[in-house]
């Protein structure tokens, strides 16, 4: 791990001296839909991916207060990973995951919604451009929309499912957003790439690897999420980013007047079950959430 530590040292010292010039490439498909690419994403919380997953939860769990989850949406939900992790480890009474891709669905039904007795969570066909045509104002306590906002084309578009989640969200409920972000240049992208895709290589997940090169050229600068929050808006929100190399961003609408963090974090046991056995994810954790420790929350409005 000292090559790995390294490495990302180099990539923290070359972006935080480089201006950033590197330019959005918008993801080729705007859908996750070859057999394929599904087939891989499923697994992919075998491998490093599942850093992004434990790291997800963790923060999820930390600003939700546990008397209000009852109901949740996952917009974008993919595999399902995620969701139904919301379900069995965060405990909220009914999940529900969406997206428009069927045979993400599929698989997601087939991996968790088909494994569990109850019926509290479930996947349903959606176009979240939609979001609030389809679902009622004010029904939900929790809203994510994960790893999901690179996949929209314009800017004009995100700021329409932000708006629109807030509009399914209840007013004591919780908005939280969790994605990549671009880096300042090609050159420290490509090694963060090489750097992170290294283990997705590893397990024979090329296609999976394809997917987070693109994602990682296709992300919103933290700027360019941030500007996607409504000025109208009735919650109060924020925006993290790890120190160093600021690869990962959450934003969260919160109710005014409530605490970002109500929870002490997810303890060393559940964070074990979610994160992949292998060394690589477990180191890649550890520099995560030590960057995150020291990052300001930044307010956005
Ligand atoms: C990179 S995946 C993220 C999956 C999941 N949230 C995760 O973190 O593992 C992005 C997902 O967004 C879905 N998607 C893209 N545009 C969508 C839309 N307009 N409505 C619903 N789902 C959409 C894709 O099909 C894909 O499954």
């Amino acid at each position: 791990m000292i090559k790995a530590n390294l490495k990302l040292l180099g990539a923290v010292l070359q972006n935080t001296l480089s201006k950033a010039v590197f330019l959005r490439t918008p993801e080729p498909e705007v859908l996750i839909t070859d057999p394929l690419s599904v087939s891989e994403y499923a697994k992919a919380e075998e491998t490093n991916m599942s850093v992004i997953y434990a790291m997800s939860l963790d923060y999820i769990h930390r600003i939700v207060p546990q008397e209000i989850r009852d109901k949740a949406i996952d917009l974008c939900c993919g595999p399902g990973v995620c969701t139904s992790k919301i379900s069995s480890l965060l405990e909220f009474n009914d999940v529900i995951g969406v997206d428009l891709s069927e045979p993400m669905l599929n698989s997601a039904r087939k991996n968790y919604a088909l494994k569990t007795e109850s019926s509290n969570l479930s996947f349903k066909k959606l176009d979240i451009t939609k979001l609030d045509s389809v679902y009622e104002k004010a029904q939900f306590n929790l809203v994510t929309f994960m790893c999901a906002a690179h996949h929209f084309q314009t800017l004009q578009d995100v700021r329409s499912v932000i708006s629109q989640a807030e509009n399914v969200c209840t007013d004591n409920g919780y908005i939280i957003i969790i994605d990549l972000a671009r880096l300042k240049t090609k050159q420290v992208t490509d090694k963060y790439i090489q750097l992170m895709g290294e283990d997705y290589l590893k397990s024979g997940y090329t296609s999976f690897y394809n997917e987070f090169k693109n994602s990682m050229y296709a992300a919103w600068t933290t700027e360019e999420l941030a500007s996607c929050v409504s000025p109208d808006t009735r919650k109060k929100w924020y925006q993290l980013s790890p120190m160093g190399l600021p690869t990962l961003q959450l934003i969260v609408g919160i109710p005014p007047k409530k605490s970002v963090f109500n929870n002490p974090p997810l303890s060393q046991t559940v964070i074990k079950k979610i994160l992949s056995k292998e060394p690589f994810p477990q180191w890649s954790y550890k520099a995560l959430t030590r960057a995150l420790t020291f990052s300001k929350l930044k307010t956005l409005n």
